[in-house]
């Protein structure tokens, strides 16, 4: 069996972020039905964790691979470490392998789950001198309060900017954009339009507005497309540097399931004003 994927192209009404009738396009009592799960995400991501502890996410390698121009130090004898801010943390799949590969860099990591911080704390790979972990709701509290403004060279978002509900998308990147130095980085990998994910959502009927779900365990997910993405950062003020979508066709032989899987991957420089 093949899971047909969803148009991969944004509908052209779509200008800057989100169309301005996402929300109604729902019938009411759906719509009253997954509130709470907008409402109070924290919740949910912090039950999934108290769940699956640090077992679900792989570890992440390919962000030394695909992106190590930018955590890399050309200047060899330089003894500027640079700082990275990897927002929405989780367990730690992205920071430990990154620290592993670049011992010298320093990174602040923030999740609203206290359970996610508690699990990054207590990795055996945790050294107070590398990471600065925290509490944190992106869209509520503001970075600058923990981290020095302009201070940070490279943001990571990975699989982050999804689980956020999408009015709040933007107030998030405005509190990333303040902590990042002028010309720093944000260096993004999420969900993409079109994903199996997505198609197995929309038959579910689990949809909370236009690309934006929620799962069976009530954490939520939007897919991008190239088109919205770009135009959410470009609104902020930050420059597109590359902005692709990856894909690859996945067997699942058990359940005898072709998966289109899609990607969403980005790099968007901070423009100083
Ligand atoms: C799919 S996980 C990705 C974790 C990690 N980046 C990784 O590479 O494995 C998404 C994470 O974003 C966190 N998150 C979602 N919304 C957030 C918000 N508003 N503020 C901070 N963290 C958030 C969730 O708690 C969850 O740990």
């Amino acid at each position: 069996m093949r899971i047909a994927a969803l148009p991969a192209t944004a509908p052209s009404s779509w200008q800057l972020g989100f169309p301005a009738n996402s929300a109604v396009s729902l019938e009411l009592p759906q719509r009253n039905r997954f509130r709470k799960y907008e409402r109070n995400p924290s919740k949910y991501w912090n039950d999934f964790y108290k769940r699956h502890k640090n077992k679900f996410f792989k570890d992440r390698h390919y962000l030394e691979k695909q992106w190590r121009v930018y955590f890399g130090d050309d200047d060899k004898s330089s003894e500027r470490r640079k700082v990275v801010l990897e927002v929405g943390c989780g367990a730690g799949n992205t920071i430990f392998p990154l620290l592993a590969t670049f011992p010298n860099l320093f990174i602040h990591a923030c999740d609203f789950s206290p359970n996610a911080v508690s699990l990054v704390q207590a990795n055996e790979n945790f050294r107070a001198d590398q990471v600065n972990a925290f509490v944190c709701d992106v869209t509520v509290d503001d970075l600058s309060k923990t981290i020095s403004p302009s201070s940070v060279d490279i943001v990571t978002l990975i699989f982050a900017l999804s689980s956020v509900t999408p009015n709040k998308m933007t107030y998030a990147l405005k509190n990333i954009k303040r902590v990042l130095k002028p010309n720093g980085f944000v260096l993004l990998r999420d969900y993409a339009i079109g994903d199996f994910a997505q198609v197995m959502l929309s038959n579910k009927n689990q949809m909370i507005s236009e690309n934006f779900y929620v799962r069976g365990d009530g954490t939520c997910a939007f897919y991008f497309s190239e088109a919205l993405l770009s135009n959410l950062f470009k609104t902020v003020g930050f420059n597109a540097i590359e902005v692709g979508i990856c894909s690859k066709q996945i067997e699942n032989r058990s359940r005898k399931v072709l998966m289109d899987r899609r990607w969403i991957q980005a790099v968007f420089r901070n423009s100083f004003y």
